[in-house]
C-alpha cells in the first residue's frame, strides 16, 4: 500500500493549539469565521487593509510608496527588505518560518524558497482579501496561509522556527500580547525579525510623527523600545537598524 504524505494545510493544522476548529474548507485556513477583523479595530490604517482595493495595489505600489516614505531615501528597497528578513531569520530546509500580518504575502513567498518541500512558510493575517491575494499570487509548495489573529496565535507553544512582522506590530490592538504570542510559539534557539515604527527622539519632529500615528491607528515605538521589549521576553543577539521613522530589530531565543 503507497502511503500518502500529509498536505502542507494537513501539516499546518498539526502545529495549531489543541482544540482549534480551522473552519469550512477554503484556500486558506480561516479561524475568524464572520468577524470582518482580528480582534478589536485599531484604525484607519487597519481597516484599509480590508478593504477591496488596496490588497490589490498593496505589493506593486502602495507598499513601496507608503515604504520609501516612512524608510527614507537612504532605507532598504522592498527587495532589500525581503533580503534582509531572510538574512536576520536565516530559514534552512525544513524549518517552519511564521510570516505574521503577511499582507499579500511578499515575504511568505520568499521564505517558501529557502525552506523547500520539507518545511512550512505560513503567511498569516487577519484581512479576507490580503490572503485572497496572497493565495493568487501562488509559490513554493511549502506556502500555505492563516486567517488568525496576530496578538494571539493559535499555534501551540514551541512549534515555529522563526517569526517575520514586518509593517504590522504597530497596528496591532495589543503589540506586547504579540511579542509574548511570538515568543511562546517559538522553538529554542527560535529567531524573530520585526520591521516597525521609530519616532524621531526631537521635538517637534516627534510631536509631528505622534499625532500621524494617532490620526491613522498607528502606535509610533521609541527607538531602543523593541529591543527593550525583545531583551526583555529573554530573547539574546538582538540587533537594532534604523531607516526614517522605522526600526528593524531582530532576536533568537537561547538554544
Ligand atoms: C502594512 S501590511 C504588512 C504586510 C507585509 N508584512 C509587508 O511587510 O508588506 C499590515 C498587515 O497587517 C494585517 N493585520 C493588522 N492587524 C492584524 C491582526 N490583529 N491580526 C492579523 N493581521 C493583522 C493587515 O491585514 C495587513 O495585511
Amino acid at each position: 500500500m503507497p502511503t500518502s504524505h500529509p498536505t502542507t494545510r494537513e501539516r499546518l493544522l498539526e502545529l495549531l493549539s489543541p482544540g482549534t476548529e480551522p473552519g469550512p474548507t477554503s484556500e486558506f485556513v480561516d479561524l475568524l469565521g464572520e468577524s470582518a477583523q482580528a480582534g478589536p479595530s485599531t484604525g484607519l490604517a487597519q481597516r484599509l487593509m480590508r478593504t477591496s482595493l488596496v490588497p490589490v495595489i498593496y505589493e506593486h505600489y502602495w507598499r513601496p510608496a507608503l515604504g520609501r516614505v516612512v524608510k527614507g531615501l537612504a532605507g532598504p528597497s522592498m527587495a532589500g527588505e525581503v533580503r534582509l528578513a531572510a538574512e536576520l531569520l536565516h530559514p534552512t530546509l525544513g524549518n517552519v518560518v511564521l510570516d505574521v500580518a503577511c499582507g499579500t504575502g511578499r515575504f511568505t513567498r520568499a521564505f517558501g524558497e529557502l525552506v523547500g518541500p520539507s518545511g512550512l512558510a505560513v503567511g498569516l493575517d487577519g484581512s479576507r482579501t490580503m490572503l485572497d491575494k496572497a493565495v493568487s499570487a501562488g509559490g513554493a509548495e511549502a506556502v500555505t496561509y492563516l486567517r488568525a489573529d496576530a496578538v494571539d496565535l493559535p499555534f501551540a507553544k514551541s512549534t515555529v522556527d522563526a517569526v517575520c512582522c514586518f509593517a504590522a506590530l504597530h497596528m496591532f490592538a495589543d503589540p506586547d500580547a504579540a511579542l509574548d504570542s511570538f515568543t511562546s510559539v517559538l522553538k529554542p534557539g527560535g529567531r524573530v525579525a520585526i520591521l516597525t515604527s521609530a519616532r524621531h527622539g526631537w521635538q517637534p519632529a516627534r510631536l509631528v510623527d505622534t499625532a500621524i500615528g494617532i490620526g491613522s491607528g498607528q502606535r509610533m515605538f521609541d527607538r531602543g523600545e523593541i529591543a527593550a521589549k525583545l531583551l526583555a521576553r529573554g530573547f539574546t543577539r538582538v540587533t537594532e537598524r534604523y531607516a526614517g521613522v522605522t526600526q528593524i530589530v531582530a532576536g533568537s531565543l537561547p538554544g
